[in-house]
């Protein structure tokens, strides 16, 4: 077929606590709002999807750890309710999503004939991820673009960082490789936070924003250092960084989702689309869109 192409790639964090604040009327718990600069972030990224022609979103969620191989959610629709472990009293979300197999199978096929391990994942009582759900549900409020699914193999923690980026980096082609066959296109999320500190306890009012800021001053100086090497389109850098970034702050990024996009993306150069910045529960947020196909991305 060919013609296919990836026309944006985004960073869309996932804390249920954006879902939380905004009240959508799938969520069983109400809040009195909360988080509003990320939440306005948000906001302005839908907005400037407005302008991109996709056919469907590609999504890698940390929150989907399979320890063998990389599996894709291989399931025409998937409809329950998702309740975080964590944060029952936040998110309780009637979700009702489609599933693009046909392209789910066309990275798995591309992903296995270059090498690596892979599985169509064909339960259909598999409870998806809330990774997937909220940065899926911020992107997208309608749920009217079907999906792919990819999960996060834990290659972090069976072997290091290192065999992680490896990984993910072949991922990252194998998916560029099959979207292009596909004739498709394609909006790209990686889920995930910054630095990945959080607080140990919460506040009487989850929302009370008088008690919100990040974890720490190195936090910080951590998530500007990679916003700014993304800002300047230095992708190369901040993978090569990622070692220390996801040691010293325990980023989110461990679970391999931006090393996927930035090598989906074809190690971008030109600088992204900031939409907004904000921490939760101390954890360092960024929204940023790579306007791969205005910027004349491979
Ligand atoms: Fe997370």
């Amino acid at each position: 077929m060919g013609g296919g192409k990836i026309v944006a790639g985004i960073i869309a964090p996932h804390p249920p606590h954006l879902i939380y604040a905004e009240n959508p009327p799938q969520n069983e718990p109400k809040s009195e709002g909360g988080w509003e600069q990320l939440r306005w972030g948000y906001e302005r990224m839908r907005e400037s999807l407005e302008e991109v022609d996709y056919d469907v979103i590609v999504i890698l969620s940390p929150h989907w750890q399979t320890y063998v191989g990389t599996h894709f959610l291989g399931v025409e629709n998937f409809k329950s309710l998702s309740v975080d472990p964590v944060f029952p009293n936040l998110f309780r979300f009637n979700y009702d999503m489609q599933v693009d197999i046909e392209l789910a199978k066309t990275i798995h096929d591309q992903a296995e004939a270059d090498g690596m391990a892979v599985k169509m994942m064909e339960n259909p009582d598999f409870r998806v991820d809330y990774g997937t759900i909220v940065s899926c549900h911020l992107t997208r409020p309608d749920w009217d673009k079907p999906i792919v699914s990819i999960s996060s193999n834990r290659s972090r923690h069976y072997y290091s960082v290192e065999v992680m980026q490896e990984m993910m980096m072949q991922l990252g082609e194998s998916t560029r490789k099959a979207i292009e066959a596909s004739g498709k296109r394609v909006l790209l999320i990686a889920s995930n936070s910054l630095s990945h500190r959080h607080f140990t306890s919460e506040s009487a009012i989850p929302e009370d924003m008088s008690k919100e800021h990040i974890t720490s001053h190195a936090m910080h100086l951590w998530d500007m250092r990679i916003l700014d090497l993304m800002r300047e389109g230095k992708t190369q850098q901040v993978v090569d960084e990622m070692p220390e970034f996801i040691e010293q702050a325990i980023s989110e990024s461990d679970g391999g989702s931006l090393t996927w996009m930035f090598s989906a993306l074809g190690m971008p150069t030109y600088s992204p689309l900031m939409h907004g910045y904000g921490t939760i529960i101390g954890t360092g947020n960024v929204i940023m869109e790579w306007q791969h196909e205005k910027k004349g991305g491979v």
